[in-house]
């Protein structure tokens, strides 16, 4: 089954809508990618609000975290006139694929999700839901419902998307050739950002505390504050060397990859200077990258009826592709068409 009528290949991924505003760790670890393959690929974006439930939010914060992420992405790049840029809960061939997994699914395999695995763990098994057991099976209908053939994802995903595959791999092999094998697409390590306080943990939502982490939305002056008070290092060289200065090294990273300079143009740059200055420069880069990057999405959240325009045409796009590949699974399982 081709994916794509353009003779590209297709890239499908999501992003959860569970918090305010993206951070930096987001951006040049996944988004910014995403910006590059909309070139190349036939990509559909979505911001996974289904996923998002599963971490029980209440639903005032669900319903702006939604339109916040939206508005991030196209204010990072994401052209809704190249990509397919949705909401997963406006397609409702998600859940309907999703049920389809459930079944296809063995209870020790979606047992050894080490995700499930940790969650259960912490929260207990009675305090933790069902969804986050089902989770990785309604990823799965995610990425298949669109024949994605490439998957950009984090470290972090590839053991759902190694499910993925095999309930791909089953389905069709028990009802025949009905979906196209996704590969995953493992974003670039060299983008992994840490946490500015914790340079040897990922910069992440969920981290104890947020002063390590640079929010997209915050005002220019608190993410300057937080570059200035990042934790350095021993030594007072600016120089990448991620096991012995790690802090360096990760601002390092995000300097390079703002400012399109390499590290090693970095480096020298800052040749005999101390980190006072470098912080300095490393905090001007950063203010003035996402100046821009904030302004247009306030704009955006401020402007609902494009918001909602961008989300029909995204949903009505994706719809299109999705309920074809459902018809066609319903078809494989013997389910009678509604006449
Ligand atoms: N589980 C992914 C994450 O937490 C989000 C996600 C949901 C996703 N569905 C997807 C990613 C489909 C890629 C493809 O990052």
């Amino acid at each position: 089954m081709t994916s794509s009528k353009t003779g590209k290949k297709r890239a499908l991924s999501g992003i959860q809508p569970t918090h305010d505003s993206f951070h930096l760790g987001n951006f040049l670890g996944a988004v910014k990618q995403w910006v590059e393959l909309q070139e190349t690929h036939d990509a559909f974006y979505c911001v996974v609000d289904l996923h998002a439930l599963t971490s029980e939010p209440n639903p005032k914060d669900l319903h702006k975290r939604t339109l916040a992420s939206l508005a991030q992405l196209v204010a990072l790049g994401i052209d809704p006139n190249k990509s397919t840029l949705f909401v997963q809960s406006h397609v409702t061939a998600h859940n309907q694929l999703g049920w389809v997994m459930e079944c296809l699914t063995g209870i020790g395999e979606a047992s050894r999700m080490t995700q499930f695995k940790d969650k259960s763990q912490k929260m207990g098994d009675d305090r933790v839901g069902v969804g986050v057991f089902t989770y990785p099976m309604l990823m799965a209908a995610d990425v298949l419902l669109y024949q994605a053939d490439q998957v950009p994802v984090g470290e972090d995903q590839r053991q759902h998307l190694e499910l993925t595959r095999d309930l791909c791999q089953r389905f069709n092999s028990r009802y025949g050739q009905t979906f196209t094998m996704p590969e995953p697409y493992i974003l670039k390590a060299g983008a992994k950002i840490f946490d500015l306080q914790d340079p040897t943990s990922k910069m992440s939502k969920s981290s104890e505390s947020q002063s390590g982490v640079i929010e997209l939305l915050d005002a220019p002056e608190v993410n300057r504050k937080k570059i200035k008070s990042a934790m350095t290092d021993t030594g007072r060289e600016i120089k990448f060397d991620e096991k012995e200065k790690p802090g360096i090294s990760n601002l390092l990273t995000i300097f390079a990859a703002l400012s399109g300079n390499s590290v090693a143009e970095i480096e020298s740059e800052f040749d005999g200077k101390g980190y006072g200055d470098f912080k300095g420069a490393v905090a001007d880069v950063v203010v003035d990258y996402l100046a821009p990057i904030r302004e247009k999405t306030l704009e955006l959240l401020n402007d609902r009826s494009h918001l909602e325009s961008i989300m029909r045409t995204g949903a009505e796009k994706a719809a299109e592709v999705a309920d074809q590949t459902l018809k066609a699974t319903y078809d494989a399982l013997g389910l009678i068409p509604r006449a």
